[in-house]
């Protein structure tokens, strides 16, 4: 067997395993005498893997392969269409998967997106193929098997697990144990205590050079976790003014989804993330890793963070790890249940209107959500803004000089692919795309359709996909995201008898 593909026969397979018995495999994959079939029925998963492998060979490696069969007469025959669709090809999808740029699910959803809307292989290449027409047989071995509702539940999920009563949902979301019962408890002074110090180094101006900006100026948790500019405004530069970062700045909210961090992926991680923007010279100030010294001595002047910090780290102190340790386990407390379309997720049909439901179903129809999918619409992968049009063209003021993947890697071939952005809560978060340049909603959906699809987007699908994606508006604390005041979000103590901000601990170290 090709070993190439093998990883993404593994997807296959495991999906297909995950919906049917092993026991009625066969009979989930070819229901009976629905088709007729040349294929022999597969009697084992090994055997099903093995054939959709051959399938794939076969109908679609010449432009999907790792070696695509470029052929230069053909293609000087074919007016350069070889060429054309081999570049397509290999932007759109491999069969050769990359798990560092996309996750498994999403290659599984374009999959199944081509094979239910039939649109591969291509009509030129079929014609000029015999034979490599994909047969309902062919379909059925391919994709797993599922009617609407499984296509929903692999497109999205709730942010919050469905069994989860509403009271307790910060503890299940976090790992964290509950606050309220064992307040003496060590471990859990320590995760609580870990959360507290990150929510106010997340606050906390001393970050900076001139102390003035904080993680919070540029992601305002009452704004979406944004700060609602085009370009964010970091620390004055020689004229006075604030320094202008070069992409806009997307939510710190459900940042943790993210498969890896920044609009360029340049960050694998939260904590890995929350280094860079300290040492950021337009945003926070400071240069060099030595700053850190710096930074740690200014937070050391605070009491609450000389008890807080041994209390958590021990011996290891104030340091850039345990400082962008505790910004991260902030972070991934930034979680925001309960939009209406998690309610509906859940089973609430009416927590939707019917034009949301009728926009949810053109994000799926449409192909939006084989990139923005996932608990939290996107995150899951890097793609091209230009898959079926120049997003440059489309968006007014797109301007060069952000190339996504490729400023990471350096390679040619991730030129224009971007961390695909997350969609909740996006109704709060314009301006949109990396460049900060279209300021309405259903602005950037259209362009969306324009680009990323092959539909023309009419005035009333625009409006139905908007009015869904005004579904995302979620809760952080139990209250609607939309409805935040600073005063909901700033750093609250839930232990009791743990030192507080007010109080000067008797003894600091
Ligand atoms: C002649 C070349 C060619 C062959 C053969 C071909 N494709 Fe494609 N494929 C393309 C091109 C070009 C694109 C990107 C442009 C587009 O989406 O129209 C694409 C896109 C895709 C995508 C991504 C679509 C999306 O919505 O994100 C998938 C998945 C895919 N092909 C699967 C297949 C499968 C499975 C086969 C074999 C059954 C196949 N292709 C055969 C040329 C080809
Ligand atoms: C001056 C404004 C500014 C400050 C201060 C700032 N950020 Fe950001 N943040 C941005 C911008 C702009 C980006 C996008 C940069 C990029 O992708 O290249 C970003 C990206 C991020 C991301 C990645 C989100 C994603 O979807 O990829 C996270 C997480 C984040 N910031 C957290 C933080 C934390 C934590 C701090 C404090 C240590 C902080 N930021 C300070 C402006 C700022
Ligand atoms: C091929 C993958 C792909 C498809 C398909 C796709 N998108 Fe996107 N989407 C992206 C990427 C990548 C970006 C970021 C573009 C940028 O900022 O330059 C984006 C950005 C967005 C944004 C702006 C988000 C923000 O925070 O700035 C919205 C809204 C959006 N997409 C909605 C949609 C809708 C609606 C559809 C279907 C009509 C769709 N997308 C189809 C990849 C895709």
């Amino acid at each position: 067997m090709n070993k190439k593909i093998t990883p993404y026969l593994f997807g296959i397979s495991a999906a297909v395993v995950t919906i049917g018995v092993a026991g009625v495999f066969s009979a989930i994959l070819l229901p009976a005498g629905e088709h007729k079939s040349e294929l022999p029925v597969p009697t084992s998963p090994q055997q099903a893997k093995a054939m959709a492998n051959a399938l794939l060979q076969s109908k679609c490696a010449d432009c999907h392969g790792a070696t695509p069969a470029y052929n230069g007469w053909r293609n000087l025959f074919s007016l350069g269409q070889v060429k054309r669709d081999i570049e397509g090809a290999q932007r759109a999808f491999t069969l050769e998967p990359d798990g560092s740029i996309r996750s498994a699910n999403i290659d599984f959803l374009k999959m199944d997106h081509v094979l239910r809307t039939r649109s591969m292989p291509p009509v030129l290449y079929t014609m000029t193929h015999p034979g490599t027409d994909l047969t309902p047989a062919d379909i059925d071995l391919l994709r797993y098997h599922y009617d609407a509702k499984d296509a929903l539940r692999r497109a999205f999920a709730p942010i919050r697990p469905a069994n989860m009563s509403s009271t307790d949902h910060a503890a299940y979301l976090w790992g964290l144990p509950e606050p309220t019962t064992r307040p003496d408890d060590a471990t859990m002074q320590k995760a609580w205590g870990k959360v507290y110090l990150g929510h106010r180094l997340f606050h906390d101006p001393r970050l900076s050079t001139t102390n003035e900006v904080s993680c919070s100026s540029c992601h305002d948790l009452t704004k979406g976790g944004t700060d609602n500019l085009p370009k964010s405004e970091g620390v004055p530069g020689a004229d006075g003014k604030p320094q202008l970062g070069g992409v806009n700045a997307p939510t710190v909210y459900n940042a943790e989804h993210n498969i890896r961090q920044f609009w360029d992926g340049r960050a694998a991680n939260l904590q890995e993330q929350a280094g860079g923007p300290p040492l950021n010279p337009v945003e926070m100030g400071y240069a060099k890793p030595e700053d850190w010294k710096d930074i740690a001595r200014k937070l050391a002047d605070d009491p609450e963070y000389r008890v807080l910090f041994p209390l958590v780290y021990g011996e290891k102190g104030i340091t850039a790890d345990t400082i962008t340790d505790a910004i991260a386990a902030f972070e991934r407390t930034l979680v925001t249940p309960d939009s209406a379309f998690d309610r509906y997720l859940m089973g609430d049909d009416s927590a939707m209107t019917p034009q949301q439901i009728k926009g949810m179903q053109a994000f799926m129809t449409h192909g939006c959500a084989t990139c923005h999918a996932g608990p939290t619409l996107g995150g899951q992968s890097f793609e091209y803004v230009n898959t079926h049009g120049k997003l440059r063209a489309h968006a007014k003021g797109y301007t060069e000089g952000a190339y996504g993947l490729m400023d990471f890697t350096k390679k040619e071939q991730h030129k224009d692919m971007f961390r695909v952005p997350n969609l909740r809560n996006i109704a709060l978060t314009a301006p949109y795309f990396h460049t900060g340049t279209v300021d309405k909603l259903e602005d950037a959906v259209r362009i969306m359709f324009e680009t990323q699809t092959r539909t023309a987007p009419t005035t009333t699908l625009v409006a139905d996909v908007t009015a869904f994606l005004q579904a995302q508006t979620g809760e952080y604390k139990r209250i609607p995201l939309d409805k935040l005041t600073p005063k909901d979000v700033e750093p609250e103590f839930v232990i009791e008898n743990m030192p507080r901000r007010t109080e000067e601990p008797a003894k600091a170290e």
